[in-house]
């Protein structure tokens, strides 16, 4: 429904990582079942080149480009509807922050220039928030922002430069604040099903954390181009439980016959999200936390490939 409600063509700048294919992907299907056709074109430097071949064989169109380059962007054709996501978070630290910069601050407003008539759904992250006490039931939408790390800094840059060019030019813009997505070859939850699987500790330090299954998150971000406005909607984008990691370990456990380790003890506080608006707004998820520990654990068990990229949620120091 959101497809067909959609006017104009979709855009997705960053296409090739983690979640971008099978949000184009989404994006292709859903045009197919409400039977509108729709030009959804993905962007990426395609640093890895399997990944262009198989959303062409999806149907969704490739554009090859590094979006640092000014004349490739200026190259690109106008979309009425553009979903950000091109950005960088790890090597934050240790030499190559300028880059970080470059990419989560400089882009943006680059971005927001080149598609000034656009409507532009921009992903951001929960590392906008400090971390915050459990008992508290973790950061809203107003809760002031107070970002812990370098990594965390530039999210926020990217939030703030999208709304100065969203007010200077009255584009219309939504801002997701997400943690985490959860897929089958990435995400939290294989980060701790592998450790159990493993027979590594599971460190506890970053105790708790709120996760949304990759597929309702993509969702959610197509749905979230009706309610782009300017100033910028801005929307906390996670799932409706707080997890606790030791319990996650234990469940991942059951299921391998594994009595899993730990190291470290659970601090008072965590990096957490809020997401009550964006369930009122869109329903809870349509996967739940027993689900998906049930897919990673049989992802796992049957030794399929993963993306080999590591979320170290358990950070505590915003060093990525
Ligand atoms: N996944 C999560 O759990 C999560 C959590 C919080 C926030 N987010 C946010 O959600 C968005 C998508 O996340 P993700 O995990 O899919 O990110 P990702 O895996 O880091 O993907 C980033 C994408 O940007 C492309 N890219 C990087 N530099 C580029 C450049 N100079 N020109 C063109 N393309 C470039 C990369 O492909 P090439 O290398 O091929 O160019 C890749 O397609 C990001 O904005 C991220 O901050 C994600």
């Amino acid at each position: 429904a959101a497809m067909a409600a959609m006017h104009g063509d979709l855009l997705l700048l960053g296409v090739a990582g983690k979640m971008g294919p099978s949000l184009a992907r989404r994006a292709r299907r859903a045009c197919e079942a409400a039977g509108v056709s729709k030009r959804i074109v993905g962007v990426a430097r395609f640093s890895n080149p399997g990944a262009r071949r198989q959303l062409e064989d999806w149907g969704v169109e490739t554009i090859a480009a590094d979006l640092l380059e000014p004349e490739a962007l200026a190259a690109l054709p106008d979309f009425e509807n553009v979903v950000h996501m091109a950005a960088r978070k790890f090597g934050s630290s240790g030499g190559s922050e300028y880059l970080t910069w470059a990419m989560n601050c400089y882009l943006p407003g680059r971005v927001a220039e080149r598609f000034s008539h656009s409507r532009i759904v921009a992903f951001s992250s929960g590392n906008v928030y400090p971390f915050s006490l459990l008992r508290q039931g973790g950061p809203v939408e107003s809760t002031p922002m107070a970002p812990v790390g370098e990594y965390g800094v530039t999210a926020l840059g990217r939030e703030r430069i999208f709304e100065h060019f969203s007010r200077a030019n009255g584009t219309l813009v939504t801002i997701l604040r997400l943690n985490y997505a959860i897929d089958l070859r990435y995400g939290v939850l294989l980060d701790v099903g592998q450790k159990v699987f493993d027979r590594r500790p599971v460190n506890l330090a970053m105790g708790h954390a709120n996760v949304i299954w990759q597929g309702d998150a993509n969702s959610i971000c197509l749905r979230s181009f009706a309610f782009a406005q300017s100033p910028p909607f801005v929307l906390n984008l996670t799932g409706p439980e707080t997890i606790s990691i030791r319990w996650v370990a234990r469940r991942f456990g059951e299921r391998f016959g594994i009595e899993p380790e730990f190291e470290g003890e659970e601090a008072e506080t965590a990096l957490l999200n809020n997401a009550a608006r964006c369930h009122r707004l869109f329903g809870y998820p349509t996967v739940g936390v027993e689900e998906m520990i049930e897919w990673v654990a049989d992802w796992i068990g049957m030794g399929r490939a993963t993306l080999n990229k590591p979320t170290h949620f358990e950070t505590r120091d915003g060093k990525f």
